[in-house]
């Protein structure tokens, strides 16, 4: 049975990012015989102005159907001023959210092409190789109550609620832990345990699954020293696990390490395996509609999606193997661009992985 691949583009640079990633989909059907229907629905932004919410029902149903989604990214400044409950940014969590996507994972890798992109040295990112588990479902991000209120004498007072269960950590420790033994066995798990007790909450949870886990070395660290540590020596890290929001912030700042945030993938999973894959970066408003957006990171997101969803590890490595052949080539989009090699557009580097999936 052929399978269905749910097209959310969003908004900015996801129309163009994500047409070039569907094109790899579509040569690996047309050329190498992989079985695959793929449909687009509205998301974000896109969603809001033609149907007035970001995440509507048609969409929703689709994505419940699919084996897997793509999605591009959400948001810019057009919606900035409608409420928080109805921006874009809300249809992607209420994806998250609705599908149960509760596992995200953002592999930091440099690609040794890339090494003088990084803003830091060399020697210091060189063999990277970083995997953030962040929680994604639960947290701050989803905590209740959470608004804006009035207080007596008219002053307002925003509030949110960080709140995690056992069971939420229990199975996003689980995520970590099994990744880990299929690299160099190793999880570090982030936390704020010496102020918050949900974190000292989550510490004792992801200690207790480790015994479980006895061949994994388990350590602990607060997000403040993890966020030093990851751009003072980033390669003591192999797997780091953390919430919503730490994860949110670490990954971006891991993405640096490598170069560009425009190269990394990442997969949003549920207790099945089923995911939704997107690039870690945002819709990047200031270079939509210019055609230079690295489709790379999108593209990579595929791969992630033929191995994680869609048990066609063959056709991963052939995606993962065209993206190596263009860097070695020396095709940079803008934000990876170093002297000495070629510039190209985001169509240009799309076409180019196409060309190099054979
Ligand atoms: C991400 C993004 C999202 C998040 C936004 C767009 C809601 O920053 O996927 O990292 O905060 O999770
Ligand atoms: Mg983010």
């Amino acid at each position: 049975m052929s399978k269905q691949i749910l097209i959310l583009p969003g908004d900015g640079i996801g129309p163009e990012i994500v047409t070039e990633a569907v094109k790899v989909l579509a040569a690996l059907r047309d050329r190498f015989g992989f079985d695959v229907e793929m449909d687009e629905a509205l998301v974000g932004g896109a969603a809001i102005d033609a149907t007035g919410g970001p995440l509507p029902d048609a969409t929703l149903d689709l994505a419940k159907e699919a084996d897997a989604i793509l999605l591009g990214a959400v948001g810019g400044p057009k919606w900035e001023q409608l409420d928080i409950s109805i921006r874009p940014e809300k249809g992607l969590l209420g994806l998250r959210s609705a599908l149960n996507l509760f596992a995200n994972l953002r592999p930091a890798i440099l690609y040794p092409q890339l090494a003088d992109a990084s803003s830091l040295k060399a020697e210091i990112v060189a063999g990277l190789d970083i995997m953030i588990v962040r929680e994604l479902t639960g947290g701050i991000y989803f905590g209740q109550p959470r608004g804006i209120r009035e207080l007596e004498g008219g002053e307002k007072q925003g509030f949110n609620t960080l709140v995690y269960q056992e069971s939420e950590v229990d199975r996003i420790a689980r995520v970590a832990f099994d990744i880990a033994r299929k690299r160099d066995s190793r999880v570090c798990s982030v936390d704020k345990a010496n102020v918050l007790e949900c974190t000292e909450l989550w510490r004792e949870v992801v200690t207790r699954v480790g015994e479980e886990y006895a061949d994994v070395d388990l350590s602990h660290m607060y997000v403040d020293n993890a966020a030093m540590q990851l751009v003072k020596w980033p390669k003591q890290f192999d797997v780091m696990v953390t919430t919503n929001m730490f994860g949110d912030i670490l990954s971006d700042c891991a993405a640096m390490l490598t170069g560009s945030i425009g190269m990394l993938p990442s997969a949003s999973l549920d207790e099945q395996g089923k995911g939704m894959y997107e690039p870690i970066h945002g819709s990047a408003p200031d270079i939509a509609g210019q055609g230079v957006a690295n489709p790379l990171a999108t593209i990579l997101s595929v791969a992630m999606m033929l191995r994680y969803s869609l048990n066609e590890p063959e056709m991963a490595d052939r995606v993962e193997a065209a993206v190596d052949k263009v860097l070695d080539q020396g095709l940079r989009t803008p934000d990876i661009f170093a002297e000495g090699m070629t510039e190209v557009n985001c169509e240009t580097m799309g076409d180019a992985v196409v060309a190099a999936l054979d």
